[in-house]
Order: structure tokens, then C-alpha cells, then sequence
């Protein structure tokens, strides 16, 4: 399996800073008065270092390795327990409040993301809290991501050389590819992503199936209704 190159982890939190997402998701840690947090898909752990609180347990986990390394070095990493890996990996300590952030359910085809739901109720204690977001295929967010315009960005290993291509290859399924050219190192990397769009509709009956209760599927980070054609959906629901 590849991994995402150490160059393009240290560029991913200049790419998605903090920002109304993520006050959104701490808001809703400390409404619950959550005591055990679980980020799925922790990334960089950009969000999950600034969930830590005194007298709360907070673990985040991610199947790459690089993106984990980076997470655990940096300021606040030593406050979180950091786990390689996938649903499959959570501990068996119960957990008052799960959270998918930065998409990180697109990024889980199925039949995965079916067990990675059944995974995170098995992980909730009853009526723990799982919130995550996911991007409405309606709003076809794809179409704005083949950037063939080169852009390029100066960085600490020098100029690197941007462009993007995305295509929907069949309904719902999007297959991200993004260059990335080094070019002091005359070095080319190219990361592919397959990304889903679920809709609204299937999102809430896996949730049901694996054991949730829907508390609002909201459209932006506000926590106002969602309505159809709305580009974001942001999930609440808790473990029946
Ligand atoms: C777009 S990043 C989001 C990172 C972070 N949550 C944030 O908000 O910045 C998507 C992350 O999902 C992780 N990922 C991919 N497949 C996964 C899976 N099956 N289970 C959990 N995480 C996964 C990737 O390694 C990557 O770190």
C-alpha cells in the first residue's frame, strides 16, 4: 500500500487549517462533556491535539504511517494516543464521542465503511456521540478539482509544481489524481485518491443499519438544516 509522501503531510495543514469545522467538532466535545474521544482517520492530527483536555482521553487513529508520525511530533501529539491503523483498530475502551473529520468518510469505499460504521458503534458507549462530514454529490465538487492551470508553491524542499485531474469514473465514485512536481529534486509525485459521494439517504440508513440514531444532518458547520442540493452534510447521531 502507498503512502502519502512525508513532503505532502507537511503541506496538508497549510492546505486545511483550522477553521469553523473544526469549532464545530470541539464545540460539540465539550456539549457531550465527553471524557474519552475517538478521531477516526486523524490525519495529521490537527483537530485532535486541540481536543485534549486535563481528565479527558483523547486517540486518534490513521492507517498511514507517515501522516501518524507526523501527528505524534507535533506540539500537544504527547497528550494523544496515537494508533496505526483502521476501524478495526480501535481499543476496546468505551468512547463517549467518535468523530470523522476532513472527509475522511469519502475516503472509505465499501464494503469498509460499512464495518467502519459497525466498528465505531461497537467503540460508543450508549448514546455516545458519532459526528463527521460528507460532501452532498449533488453539489459535484469534483468538477471544480481539475485544476489543469499549474500552480506553484514555494516550500521547505523548495518550489513544488501543482496540477489536479478528477473524474467521476462511475455515479459516486471519484478518482482524484494530483501532481506534484519537486523541482529542485527534479522528483514527480503523484497522489491518486479514490474519493465517494454518498447520498444523504444512504449515509443515514447505514447509520441506522449499524446501530445509530440520527440526531440532524446539518448543511453547514452552524448546524443549520440541511436542504437538498446543499454541497455540505454534516452527520449527528448517537449509539442506540
Ligand atoms: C483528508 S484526510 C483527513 C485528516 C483529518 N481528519 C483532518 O481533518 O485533517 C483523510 C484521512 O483518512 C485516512 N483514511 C483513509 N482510509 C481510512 C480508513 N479506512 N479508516 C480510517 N482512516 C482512513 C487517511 O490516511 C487520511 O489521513
Amino acid at each position: 500500500v502507498s503512502d502519502y509522501d512525508p513532503r505532502l503531510v507537511a503541506l496538508y495543514d497549510e492546505d486545511n487549517p483550522d477553521g469553523p469545522d473544526h469549532d464545530y467538532y470541539r464545540a460539540l466535545a465539550d456539549e457531550h462533556d465527553a471524557a474519552a474521544i475517538l478521531d477516526l482517520g486523524c490525519g495529521t492530527g490537527i483537530l485532535t491535539v486541540t481536543l485534549t483536555r486535563p481528565g479527558r482521553t483523547v486517540v486518534g487513529i490513521d492507517p498511514s504511517p507517515r501522516m501518524l508520525e507526523y501527528a505524534s511530533d507535533r506540539p500537544g501529539g504527547s497528550e494523544v494516543q496515537w494508533i496505526l491503523g483502521d476501524s478495526r483498530e480501535i481499543p476496546s475502551r468505551r468512547f463517549d464521542y467518535a468523530v470523522m473529520t476532513g472527509n475522511v468518510a469519502q475516503h472509505i469505499g465499501d464494503p469498509d465503511w460499512e464495518r467502519t460504521l459497525a466498528g465505531l458503534r461497537a467503540a460508543l458507549v450508549q448514546n455516545g456521540v458519532l459526528a463527521f462530514e460528507s460532501r452532498n454529490p449533488a453539489g459535484r465538487a469534483w468538477e471544480g478539482w481539475n485544476h489543469a492551470e499549474q500552480t506553484v508553491r514555494q516550500t521547505t524542499h523548495g518550489p513544488v509544481r501543482q496540477w489536479s485531474e478528477a473524474r467521476e469514473v462511475i455515479p459516486g465514485r471519484v478518482i482524484l489524481t494530483s501532481h506534484n512536481d519537486f523541482e529542485a529534486a527534479g522528483e514527480s509525485v503523484l497522489e491518486e485518491l479514490t474519493l465517494s459521494f454518498r447520498e444523504r439517504e444512504q449515509i443515514e440508513q447505514q447509520l441506522i443499519a449499524a446501530g445509530f440514531e440520527l440526531d440532524g444532518v446539518w448543511r453547514n458547520w452552524d448546524r443549520a438544516p440541511f436542504v437538498t442540493g446543499a454541497a455540505l452534510m454534516v452527520f449527528e447521531a448517537h449509539a442506540a
